[in-house]
């Protein structure tokens, strides 16, 4: 048995009630001592766990690191935590292209963090900074589906967390402000992929939520949840975003009505630059594929990518 599988087999035992060490050392068929080594391993990450009088207890998980967060997480992902990094997204395609899949890159603090369209992305110590990567067996055309996933997941999460999240189209998760249109950015989302024509070979989407970070450390126009609802569990916090983004892109027939019940940007009027050009006229709905229906002077149009700005 590895380190890893002993430490996990462990809290699995753990987490059905106290369990003496001579017990633990018997059911893994390790030595008393590899029993000791790997629980105080287990405290050094994060792990409280006491010594009682009918063994050992878990009695909290405080840490914020990749056992701590795999630890009671339903969703099949394995976590790749750095105190600090560059950006997620760069080491996430770096895992990518090495064949790997359903693993997490999660930062406490990003020194490189990058946004859409090259822009920066301000990412201190305290937010949540992620790239998920998976390799579906989709088309092309189907991928804007998983960042539609993405966003829904992570508002759902916020909204968990006490946050009235809404998603801004295609895929910012904004908190409303009045009832005008209008809104403060919690969250971004910048996905990746690489394929052929006809088949995605990975996607890699790299979701960053201003988590427990102070208003003034925010940059202009952007929102956290310290400042909404008061400081998250970012454990819980990702183990929720990742089920619940696990469990949208198994059913991506489900992702944009999820999508659509959240949208904040449906009957807004829009401004929408394209590479083509920009249209103005009013959001009515989405398509099947995550593209937005634009109500012009001169008709319908559907716009499939876009930087997207209520008026
Ligand atoms: C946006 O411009 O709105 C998208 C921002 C995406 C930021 C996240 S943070 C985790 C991941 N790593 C990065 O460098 N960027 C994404």
């Amino acid at each position: 048995m590895t380190t890893n599988e002993t430490r996990r087999s462990i809290l699995e035992a753990l987490a059905e009630g106290p369990v003496s060490g001579p017990q633990l050392a018997e059911s893994l068929d390790v030595s008393r001592a590899a029993v000791w080594k790997q629980i105080d391993a287990l405290r050094d990450a994060g792990f409280e766990i006491e010594s009682g009088p009918t063994g050992y207890e878990l009695a909290a998980v405080t840490a914020y690191n990749g056992p701590a967060v795999e630890y009671e997480l339903e969703a099949p992902f394995s976590i790749e935590y750095h105190d600090s990094i560059g950006s997620t997204n760069d080491r996430a395609r770096e895992l990518a292209s090495e064949g790997m899949t359903d693993v997490v890159v999660l930062a406490d603090e990003q020194v490189g963090g990058r946004g859409r369209l090259e822009r920066e992305w301000s990412a201190p110590s305290g937010g949540v900074w992620l790239s998920l990567v998976t390799r579906p067996d989709i088309a092309p055309a189907q991928a804007p589906l998983y960042t539609l996933a993405a966003s829904v997941a992570t508002a759902r999460a916020a909204r968990e967390a006490g946050v009235d999240a809404r998603i801004k189209w295609p895929n910012d998760v904004v908190v409303p402000v009045g009832d005008e249109g209008e809104y403060r950015k919690l969250a971004g989302i910048l996905t990746e992929m690489e394929g052929q024509m006809d088949r995605v070979d990975w996607i890699a989407a790299g979701i960053g939520v201003n988590a427990n970070i102070d208003a003034d450390a925010l940059p202009e126009g952007a929102t956290s949840i310290r400042a909404e609802a008061g400081d998250v569990d970012r454990r819980r916090f990702v183990q929720r975003l990742l089920e619940e983004f696990d469990r949208y892109r198994g059913d991506l027939e489900a992702v944009v009505p999820a999508w659509r019940d959240l949208a904040l940007t449906l009957g807004q009027r829009v401004r929408v630059e394209r590479a083509t050009g920009e249209i103005v006229g009013e959001a009515v709905d989405v398509t099947e594929s995550g593209a937005l229906v634009i109500e012009t002077e001169d008709g319908r149009e559907t716009v499939a990518a876009g930087d997207c700005e209520h008026l």
